[in-house]
């Protein structure tokens, strides 16, 4: 049996993305293709632990350093106790955010430079990079609108920045697929859920037919 494929999803809040890994899940599973759906922050348990930690204290509290090196460490806890053991067995795994999600929030974001983060990510990772990434993309607006709109759902830190904050994380995602237009696709997520899922699910088969060849 081959190697799996490691698949990521990125974007901005509210862009779909968990429904979207789920219908992924489901669409490969119709193909005979035994998937993983999983998430970052988290994915296993010592990395759900590094989550609940980050996410205890309010936004500003981490040292912008120190919030990358707990992300790091919850990433290697992922990698090796979830991602690479699956896709070693041959199955594919999708998770909800990786490290473009820490590119684009930390590095442009915060500030702390996409270089850095790459050094550190190589530390925790070697060459290991997503086989593709999709970005969902839509207007800001619709996304913090979306968010509001998910009764009861607590904000993260990150959803109670300004819009402006949020403007910068749209143009750094579509910054980075920019500079590496072979690994990350920008999907367009503004439509509704089903509309989003269809392009996604002709990119799979396009996968999975180059898998065949
Ligand atoms: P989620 O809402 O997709 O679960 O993500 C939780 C928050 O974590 C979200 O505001 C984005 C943020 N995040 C980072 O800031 N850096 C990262 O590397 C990752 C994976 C998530």
């Amino acid at each position: 049996m081959g190697r799996g494929r490691f698949i990521t999803l990125e974007g901005g809040e509210g862009a779909g993305k968990s429904t979207q890994v789920r219908c992924l899940v489901e669409h490969l599973a119709q193909h005979g293709i035994k998937a993983l759906a999983t998430r970052e922050v988290g994915g296993c348990a010592g990395a759900e632990d590094i989550r609940r930690l980050w996410l205890s204290q309010h936004e500003g509290f981490w040292d912008p350093l120190t919030e990358v090196l707990l992300i790091m460490a919850a990433r290697r806890e992922h990698l090796t106790k979830t991602v690479w053991p699956a896709l070693e067995a041959g199955v594919w795994v999708i998770s909800d955010r990786f490290v473009d999600s820490t590119r684009a929030y930390q590095g442009i974001g915060l500030g702390l430079g996409v270089e850095r983060i790459d050094a550190l990510y190589h530390q925790i990772a070697g060459d290991f990079w997503p086989d593709l990434t999709l970005v969902l993309d839509l207007p800001v607006d619709v996304g913090l609108q979306r968010m509001k709109a998910r009764s009861g759902a607590a904000q993260d830190r990150y959803e109670q920045q300004d819009t402006a904050f949020h403007d910068v994380l749209r143009q750094a995602f579509l910054t980075l697929a920019a500079q590496e237009p072979q690994r990350i696709e920008v999907i367009n997520a503004a439509e509704a859920q089903a509309s989003v899922t269809h392009p996604i699910a002709a990119r799979m088969d396009q996968l999975i037919e180059s898998g065949m060849k």
